[in-house]
């Protein structure tokens, strides 16, 4: 499957998103992180906001719910996605929000915090889109690459090639030119990145900098 990258608007300019989207136009999804101050100790995006980054934004939408109980809140954020990525350690309802989200009619994928084993998801791989292995603390951007969780995208990988899945396994948290082609040789097939784009003086170019450096992993 081909890689993709997806930039995350958490390290955009939210004052003008419609010129941050502009500058990376070249991307294959936007990443939208919510967060509740709850399940992490940060607030972001509201569902409005996410809905208004859908109608300007020309790639699909992935949204990173970083809440507690998502069941409660995915249908809010359907209009302004096209996949949804929930957290495994944050309700206990996971098949309901699966469900909530599969019926829709978009992807839907379970993420996993640095702390959270990667056999968590296993129950789950036959009915969800993707995994996303977060290699920093979910809840803030510009924090450090944790190289230690590439064991689990390397672990997981190997499930998906055992069961003949063609599920996603994306990485999101410190992406950066330094580590991106080693997540892409453990297996991560779809790589978030904000500091590393919206920093750069060219997002454009940064973002196919990245792109290249996964083409030749
Ligand atoms: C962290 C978010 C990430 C964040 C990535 O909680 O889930 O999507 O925006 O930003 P960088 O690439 O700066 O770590
Ligand atoms: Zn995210």
């Amino acid at each position: 499957m081909k890689s993709l990258i997806a930039p995350s608007i958490l390290a955009a300019d939210h004052t003008n998103i419609a010129q941050s989207l502009s500058k990376v136009k070249n991307c294959d999804w936007i990443h939208v992180d919510i967060m509740d101050n709850h399940f992490v100790p940060n607030l972001s995006f509201s569902s409005q906001m996410a809905n208004s980054v859908k109608e300007l934004s020309i790639a699909p939408v992935d949204t990173h719910l970083m809440i507690s109980n998502p069941e409660n809140w995915i249908k809010q954020f359907l209009a302004g996605s096209d996949s949804i990525t929930f957290h495994i350690e944050a309700t206990s309802k996971i098949d309901e929000c699966i469900d909530l989200i599969k019926a829709a009619d978009r992807k839907a994928a379970l993420a996993i915090k640095p702390n959270t084993s990667w056999k968590e998801v296993l129950p789950y791989l036959e009915k969800i889109d993707m995994v996303l292995v977060m290699t920093v603390e979910p809840g803030f951007g510009g924090q450090k690459f944790m190289q230690d969780q590439l064991e689990k995208v390397v672990a997981l990988r190997s499930e998906f090639d055992e069961r003949n899945l063609e599920i996603r396994l994306q990485v999101d948290g410190g992406i950066d030119s330094t580590n991106i082609e080693a997540a892409c040789k453990a297996g991560a097939d779809f790589f978030v990145a904000g500091s590393s784009i919206f920093n750069a003086q060219d997002p454009e170019a940064a973002l196919e900098g990245l792109r290249n450096l996964v083409n030749l992993a």
